[in-house]
């Protein structure tokens, strides 16, 4: 079949982006999808290995931060659209490490921007930016994030995906490059990193290890499954208005304590473990530092100018999720070994 789009999906191999990758790859044959991705200790092409053998899907292993080798693939693939998901993502880790987080967010994005000025000469293109909900800071115990909500990052991740953002719309304003973005709240389901709240407590309740929850476990999240992400990433593609935002949310807020608890019960079952069991591993441990206090999207915007709302509740997206940890074990195993198990030391540390 001929295409008639080339889309460049950055960071396909990573946790959203291998869902991204998929449901464009199954449900659009006629557009060719390139999935470019650096393949770190986040990006796994298992997780994309059900759609390698496509006719309409290309990997290519490489780096955001090398922009003569973007300049090549966009010109031998003659790229007609962006898809932007390639990022570090873990805010523990832009605490103890932030230049990584400064060279792949910031001038990673700069780089595909640049690239992406510079080859296409006309508007029958879209640089689509995926960004976080993080952008907006931190709330009290009432009001949510809106698209006009005055930006106030606080963590090197969250700082570095600002800038991309205001990147982004910058050389929309100065050179026409027809953009959109969207900024999404927390994300959850199958083939997320073992570093994340979920499948890190999913991982280790199965290991009978202690479960770390920063604080007190006061801090509110948004949790959103992450098929209903990447449905509402293909909305705002293909239904967004150029040079607009879209947040998007689950209207889902829970405690991180009640959250922890609430999977303990979830594996009790599935473990055949008496009640309570696996809540007696809950530890508190010393707080992330500049830790937000709570996130809340409204997604009020693209529900009522583009139609989208998550399907899944959260109680059965969460069991979905456990079953999927449960059943794949060789995959947990694979990405908890070696570098992974280093990680964990020097994080949980006393
Ligand atoms: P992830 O860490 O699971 O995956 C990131 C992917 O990017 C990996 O495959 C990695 O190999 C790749 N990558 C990293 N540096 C690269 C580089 N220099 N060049 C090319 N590829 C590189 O992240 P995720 O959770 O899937 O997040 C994807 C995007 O969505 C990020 O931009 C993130 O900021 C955003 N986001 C995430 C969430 C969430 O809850 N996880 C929520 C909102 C927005
Ligand atoms: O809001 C969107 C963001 O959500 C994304 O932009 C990020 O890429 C993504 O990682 C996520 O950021 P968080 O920091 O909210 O996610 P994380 O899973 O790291 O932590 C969720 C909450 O759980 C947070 O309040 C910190 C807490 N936590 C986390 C870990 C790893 C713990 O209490 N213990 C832990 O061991």
């Amino acid at each position: 079949m001929p295409h008639n789009r080339t889309l460049l999906i950055t960071g396909g191999a990573g946790f959203i982006g291998s869902h991204v990758v998929r449901l464009f790859v199954t449900k659009y044959p006629h557009y060719k999808i390139v999935n470019l991705d650096k393949l770190t200790y986040a990006g796994n092409l298992e997780n994309v290995g059900d759609i390698e053998k496509a006719p309409n899907y290309e990997f290519i292993k490489g780096d955001i931060q090398d922009k003569p080798f973007l300049t090549k693939i966009f010109l031998e693939k003659n790229i007609t659209d962006v898809i932007h998901l390639a990022a570090e993502s873990h805010v523990d880790r832009s605490i103890s490490g932030p230049m990584e987080f400064i060279m792949t967010n910031i001038v990673g994005t700069a780089n595909l921007l640049e690239v992406a000025r510079s080859s296409w000469s006309d508007q029958h293109h879209l640089f689509y930016h995926v960004s976080t909900d993080e952008v907006y800071g931190s709330l009290g115990a009432e009001g949510f994030f809106t698209e006009k909500t005055a930006y106030d990052p606080r963590s090197p991740y969250s700082a570095s995906k600002a800038s991309s953002d205001h990147l982004v719309r910058a050389y929309h304003h100065t050179y026409k490059l027809p953009v959109k973005l969207s900024n999404c709240s927390n994300n959850y389901g199958s083939h997320q990193f073992p570093e994340k709240l979920i499948p890190l407590m999913i991982n280790n309740i199965r290991h009978n290890k202690p479960l770390p929850v920063y604080g007190k476990g006061e801090n509110v999240r948004d949790w959103l499954w992450v098929e209903d992400h990447a449905r509402a990433i293909d909305t705002v593609f293909h239904l967004g208005k150029i040079g607009e935002t879209y947040n998007i949310g689950g209207w889902n807020e829970w405690t991180n304590i009640a959250l922890v608890k609430h999977l303990c019960r979830i594996m009790d079952q599935k473990l055949n473990r008496p009640a309570g069991e696996s809540e007696k591993l809950i530890t508190y441990v010393t707080d992330r530092a500049g830790h937000d206090l709570r996130y809340a999207i409204d997604a009020t915007k693209i529900k009522n100018e583009l139609g989208w709302t998550p399907t899944i509740q959260f109680e059965a997206g969460l069991e979905k999720t456990v079953d999927w940890y449960l059943s794949n074990e060789t995959w947990v195993n694979a990405v908890t070994s070696g570098d992974y198990q280093k990680y964990y030391e020097a994080h949980y540390k006393g």
